[in-house]
């Protein structure tokens, strides 16, 4: 049976390097369901269509390939502002969480991280994580993370847009992030990522 480890939270919360240690871990799959969204958003500009036509978008979520999904084409914090615009419409939901399911479904076991994981995904998951850290954290995260890739950053500019994200992420009426009930919440602001990693590996190896 196929054991599934469901991994959500805000942006820049840690939740995509944890997912990728414990996938390492454990020899699961791991899939980044924010590029899911990300691949789809990137298709739609791509046509210079409008951004509001849900048939559309709904269209590029269907047709998105989830083995040819890759970061460094999709970093871009445009594209992460058009995911999370696209992100609001049941219509784009349904076929990306379809799409999600059936990867989960994936032996010996996957570890798929997004917002709606442990409520929608993936209930059934075996385990559930809901990383957090607080607004300054995650923003202060992203800046370091672009200045250490030789960019340059506005630090208040990038808060803003936590914030913002935060609010269009919770605050949409179509699966919202949200920690599931049963989701162990992991709180990474005064935490290292191997800290982080430890804490999980010891909720999972209880589960296994
Ligand atoms: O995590 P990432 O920043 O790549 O995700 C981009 C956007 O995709 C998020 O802001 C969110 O709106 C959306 N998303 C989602 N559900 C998921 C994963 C991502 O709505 N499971």
């Amino acid at each position: 049976m196929t054991l599934t480890i469901a991994i959500d939270g805000p942006a820049a919360a840690g939740k995509g390097t944890l997912s990728r240690r414990i996938a390492e871990e454990y020899g699961f799959h791991h899939l980044d369901t924010g590029l899911t969204y990300r691949a789809a958003a990137k298709a739609l500009l791509d046509t210079g269509l409008p951004f509001d036509d849900e048939a559309v978008a709904e269209k590029m979520a269907r047709e998105v390939d989830l083995s040819g999904l890759d970061r460094s084409v999709l970093s871009a914090h445009q594209i992460g502002e058009a995911a999370s615009k696209i992100a609001v419409m049941p219509a784009v939901r349904r076929a990306l969480v379809e799409a999600q399911r059936a990867f989960s479904q994936k032996e010996p076991g996957t570890v798929l991280d997004g917002r709606d994981i442990g409520t929608v995904v993936c209930p059934d998951a075996a385990v559930k994580l809901y990383v957090t850290a607080s607004p300054e954290v995650r923003a202060k995260r992203r800046f370091d993370e672009i200045i250490a890739g030789g960019g340059s950053a506005d630090y208040d500019a990038i808060f803003e847009d936590v914030k913002k994200r935060d609010e269009r992420d919770m605050g949409r009426a179509d699966s919202p992030l949200r920690p599931a009930a049963d989701a162990h919440l992991l709180d990474t602001s005064e935490m290292s990522i191997e800290a982080a990693f430890q804490a999980a590996k010891t909720l999972i190896d209880a589960a296994l």
